[in-house]
């Protein structure tokens, strides 16, 4: 069994959806710990309602960033995961906190990466009159949403759509993307120990696209 950690700085659906997915007799994968930068965050709530242990813990004015991070990854690190999910986890972590994890970390980001790192991902697609836009998972590094692309899931743009109606459709792809990719990982078949990452044995020339709720290579990459 992996053994997964998550991190989520709000209301945790994308964690919920990981959740729901784990208890599958094949996937390969449970959620050891749950850790917050937020104390309300809803994704807390989700983890104690599911008996899974679950840590709040914001950052002191004294703290620099790596100070912050030193410790919350302590309590990270206390679960023993194999592997981190940042599920909407808000905070950069920094350069020291991710080298020193012997683990990988992935995260899922509310865009078609290399486009639109950071934030306001579904108002800028907008602006720039995008007909596509979606979602990607992506390994951490200590450039911003920038680490090796693993998977992406698409939607069209409506005409007429606002940046909730995209962050709606997108969301709902991503309780798919996500939980397809941690079991690609539990089972083996994604696999992050090499770079670039490979699946089904083969290096991932792109990034591998959803279909149902399955992770495939893309046709023409
Ligand atoms: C998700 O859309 C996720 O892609 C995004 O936050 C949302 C969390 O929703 N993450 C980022 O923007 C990270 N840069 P959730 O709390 O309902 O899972």
């Amino acid at each position: 069994m992996l053994r997964v950690a998550v991190l989520a700085s709000g209301r945790g659906s994308n964690l919920g959806a990981l959740l729901d997915a784990s208890r599958a007799e094949d996937s390969g994968y449970a959620i050891v710990g749950v850790f917050s930068d937020q104390l309300e965050a809803g994704a807390l709530d989700i983890a104690r309602a599911a008996g899974i242990p679950a840590l709040a813990l914001t950052r002191k004015k004294a703290q620099d960033r790596s100070q912050y991070d030193a410790e919350f990854f302590r309590h990270v690190c206390q679960v023993q995961p194999d592997l981190i999910v940042c599920a909407g986890y808000m905070r950069i972590i920094s350069a020291e906190a991710l080298a020193h994890l012997s683990m990988p970390t992935i995260n899922i980001h509310p865009s078609l990466l290399p486009k639109y790192p950071g934030l306001h991902t579904h108002a800028r697609a907008l602006e720039a009159g995008d007909t596509e836009h979606g979602s990607s998972v992506h390994v951490v590094t200590a450039e911003l949403d920038a680490g090796p692309l693993l998977a992406q899931a698409r939607i069209a743009v409506r005409s007429g759509d606002t940046p909730d109606d995209l962050a709606a459709r997108v969301l709902t792809q991503e309780h798919r993307l996500l939980p397809a990719c941690v079991h690609a990982i539990a089972t083996g078949r994604l696999r992050l120990s090499t770079m670039p990452p490979q699946f089904d044995g083969q290096p991932l020339a792109a990034p591998l696209s959803l279909h149902q709720n399955t992770l495939q290579p893309q046709v023409n990459p």
